[in-house]
């Protein structure tokens, strides 16, 4: 466990930074310093190429690839684990709401944004994790950066996993921004939240962890953090967006999955995004009651962003439904997640026994997992490829996610193309 601070914010950072695009830090080093344009005037994006070419010397450069909407590739890469997202309930309910009140929402939730739509979501999915109520943001996460800064505040005491996603590290960095002191404990490790915990007392204490951890797909020791944290008398604030509609009975949650008493839960909120299993797109964060109601007027990524669309909001809405009515879908989908890990290790690759949809399988170098999904993708298989500084140096991995529509041809189909295409 180490404490407070800028740099292990930073290297915690390495470990989860889930949406790879996105997360590249800028920071090149001396050759970017230079700025000078051909005039003699300073360049001031001079500095970029060269940051751009320690990415490329570091095998770290990223591009985006646009999907086509009919295409062959058979998809691991995407977070579609209830194969929700093209169900004609879903899509139609988005499409009637598009109709029905617009392309968007047109404002802040607390201005124009609001629809009757959203507090129906917001109900069923409060009643769908057993919590007395839920608000949906714009996406996750909006939700991470709201539920955090807005428990948080000067003098907070923040606990922190290690291998917390981005989302919930830059909560973490704005909290830290505004007075609150971070600590981050070894992964999954409730004994060192324990201790780190104890080594600040603050009057305000908050343990911060995902659930299901996006890259490695493995889950938190929930059970014994609540009890950490009821013992202490600290909040719970978990990031479950691996884990609706995919762990637990029904996919109820890795609250559900974890049978937490109702003495512990009342310190404990929970964000979920609607743009994985429930194959929309947003986010809400779930909780006590008066939670809700301080976040409704506090949260910054509540009160000064856009509604989530309507379309987005009765699209989730459907699809929740459509879990609720066809449960065995959740189970379906670990039990495929199962197959593809036993059988990608019976080709002697470098994988886990999953805990959810995600199967991660070791790749050798940064070099080496994008060649490797390169080679996937040309053989007909679109898998998710991660390194540095989505994962530690030296973990970089291909990342694949099981869906509960996969049938065992196209199981078998993955096992052949990835083990085909392994490096040498
Ligand atoms: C663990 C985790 N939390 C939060 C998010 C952010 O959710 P969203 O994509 O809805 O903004 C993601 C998405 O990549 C995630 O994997």
């Amino acid at each position: 466990m180490t404490t407070d601070p800028q740099d292990d914010a930073s290297t915690a950072s390495k470990a989860s930074n889930v949406v790879e695009a996105s997360n590249v830090s800028a920071d090149a080093g001396p050759t970017a310093a230079s700025g000078r344009g051909g005039a003699g005037r300073a360049d001031p994006f001079g500095w970029l190429d060269g940051a751009a070419r320690a990415r490329a010397e570091a095998g770290l450069t990223r591009r985006t690839r646009p999907r086509v909407p009919d295409e062959d590739l058979l998809d691991m890469a995407g977070n579609d684990y209830l194969g929700l997202t093209r169900h004609p309930e879903v899509t139609g309910a988005a499409a009637d709401a598009a109709r029905r009140w617009g392309a968007g929402s047109t404002g802040s939730r607390l201005v124009t944004g609001d629809t009757a739509l959203h507090g129906e979501l917001e109900a069923e999915l409060a009643a769908f994790y057993g919590t007395e109520a839920a608000l949906v943001f714009s996406s996750g996460y909006a939700a991470n950066l709201g539920m955090v800064t807005a428990l948080a505040g000067a003098g907070a005491h923040l606990v922190c996993d290690r291998y917390n996603h981005a989302s919930l590290i830059d909560a973490t960095r704005l909290a830290k921004a505004a007075g609150a002191r971070v600590s981050l404990f070894d992964h999954a490790d409730a004994g060192a939240a324990l201790a780190a915990l104890g080594a600040h007392p603050a009057e305000r204490r908050l343990v911060v962890s995902d659930t299901v951890f996006s890259v490695d797909g493995d889950l938190t020791d929930l059970p014994a953090l609540a009890r950490v944290c009821a013992e202490e008398g600290a909040a719970l604030l978990l990031d479950d967006a691996h884990g609706l509609g995919v762990v637990g009975d029904g996919g109820r949650g890795a609250l559900g999955a974890a049978r937490i008493p109702a003495a512990e839960r009342g310190g404990i909120v929970v964000t979920a995004t609607l743009s994985k299993a429930l194959g929309a797109q947003g986010g809400a964060v779930l909780g006590p009651q008066r939670v809700i109601r301080h976040l409704v007027e506090t949260a910054r990524t509540f009160i000064f962003d856009t509604g989530l669309a309507p379309a987005a909001v009765a699209g989730a809405l459907a699809a929740l439904r459509v879990l609720r009515a066809e449960p065995e879908r959740a189970a379906r989908l670990r039990e495929t997640a199962r197959r593809l890990a036993a059988g990608l290790g019976e080709l002697g690759l470098d994988v886990h026994a999953p805990d959810a949809a995600v199967v991660s399988v070791g790749a050798p170098s940064p070099d080496a997992a994008v060649a490797w999904a390169r080679r996937c993708r040309e053989a007909g298989v679109r898998v998710g490829c991660f390194r540095p500084p989505s994962v530690p140096d030296g973990r970089s991995r291909l990342r694949l996610t099981a869906r509960a529509d996969l049938d065992e041809v196209e199981v078998k189909r993955v096992l052949d193309v990835v083990g085909s295409t392994r490096p040498t």
